[in-house]
């Protein structure tokens, strides 16, 4: 089996990431940047391509008549299309849920970072803060406990649903707002509470819905206006899912107090985003579903899939799934 891995440098960090478990399966070809004009003749005449973000269109798929297989290396496949795939003969196959953890952990570092005020206190040592005082404690910058705090949660699945776990953990107060009701109802720390509540209850706003119709700017000037003043607003899931310009003028205006994003509507992030130069905002970019051990598993699972589909028994194909 010839097979062409793609996007390879938006998952591995000077090849931290072993592709062994694919070559077993075949003839490897890897290209690290890609997603351009040339994605026909990349693929060529392979029969499998491992790829990322670069877009799998019918034109792709047309153009590559041996391409019978597209290994997607995350859980996301609306770069895919699944129609053409479908009629064509392709099986497109996914890595679900590969990074709740991950996810989970980096949710809790943006709001321990804000809480406790961490990455301020860095700065404030790097330029000398703590070298030129009197006592040996410099808290000049208001921390607060987590503890007795209320976060919210739009969106209680996989990754909700760990971030409700630590949250209880802390002593937090944990409210849900899930399109499935019946996901959270048995889990005796997670509270089921309609939009307009979670809004107005909460001190952490954390999303973890994906972006669909019901979820597509979400989060806008009428529901910033519902949340507390002091309220911090997380977003991991996807940039789509706020009006930027909306929360931009919510943390000028001080409608709330903060927020934290690891995701853009544009990304890489662009001069002209909203978010940009906001006040009081924390960005990191897109880094959640990236630490050493989950890479690592997704090309387990990526390789996985392969052999699987190699057996002819495929694994977590895509095929006929809706978006949920
Ligand atoms: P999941 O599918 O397990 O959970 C999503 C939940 O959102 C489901 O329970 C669903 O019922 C609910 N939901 C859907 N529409 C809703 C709506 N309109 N209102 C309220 N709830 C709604 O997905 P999982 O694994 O928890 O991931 C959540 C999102 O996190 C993903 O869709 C993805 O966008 C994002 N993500 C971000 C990563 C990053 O690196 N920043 C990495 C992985 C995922």
């Amino acid at each position: 089996m010839k097979i062409t891995v793609l996007d390879m440098d938006t998952a591995s960090i000077d090849g931290d990431i072993s592709l062994d478990g694919l070559a077993m399966l075949g003839e490897l070809r890897v290209f690290g940047q890609t997603g351009g004009k040339d994605t026909v003749a990349l693929i060529g005449d392979s029969d499998a391509v491992v790829c990322n973000k670069t877009r799998i269109t019918r034109e792709v798929m047309e153009g590559c008549p041996s391409l019978r297989y597209v290994g997607l290396m995350g859980t996301g496949f609306d770069q895919v299309d699944i129609a053409a795939a479908d009629e064509l003969g392709v099986t497109v196959c996914n890595v679900p849920s590969y990074s709740s953890d991950a996810v989970a952990q980096h949710t809790f570092g943006l709001i321990l970072n804000h809480f406790g005020r961490i990455a301020e206190y860095t700065a404030d040592c790097a330029s000398g803060g703590w070298t030129r005082k009197q006592y040996f404690s410099v808290f000049g910058r208001e921390m607060h406990e987590l503890a007795g705090k209320t976060v919210g949660l739009i969106g209680c699945g996989g990754i909700g649903r760990k971030v409700a776990k630590i949250a209880d953990a802390f002593g937090m107060k944990v409210l849900a707002y899930n399109r499935d009701p019946e996901r959270i109802k048995d889990i005796p720390y997670i509270t089921g509470v309609p939009l307009e509540r979670l809004l107005r209850e909460s001190d952490v706003v954390s999303l973890h819905c994906p972006l669909n119709d019901s979820t597509r700017e979400l989060i806008n000037s009428r529901t910033l206006s519902m949340m507390k003043p002091t309220a911090l607003l997380v977003n991991t899931s996807r940039g789509g899912v706020i009006n930027e310009a909306d929360l931009a003028a919510a943390l000028r205006d001080g409608v709330i107090a903060a927020a934290a994003v690891d995701v853009l509507t544009e990304e890489p992030m662009s001069d002209g985003t909203p978010l940009r130069k906001a006040k009081n905002i924390v960005f990191t970019p897109h880094i959640a579903w990236a630490p050493v051990e989950t890479r690592i598993r997704v090309f387990e699972i990526v390789a996985e899939n392969l052999k699987a589909y190699a057996e002819g028994r495929p694994q977590n194909a895509v095929h006929f799934h809706k978006t949920v």
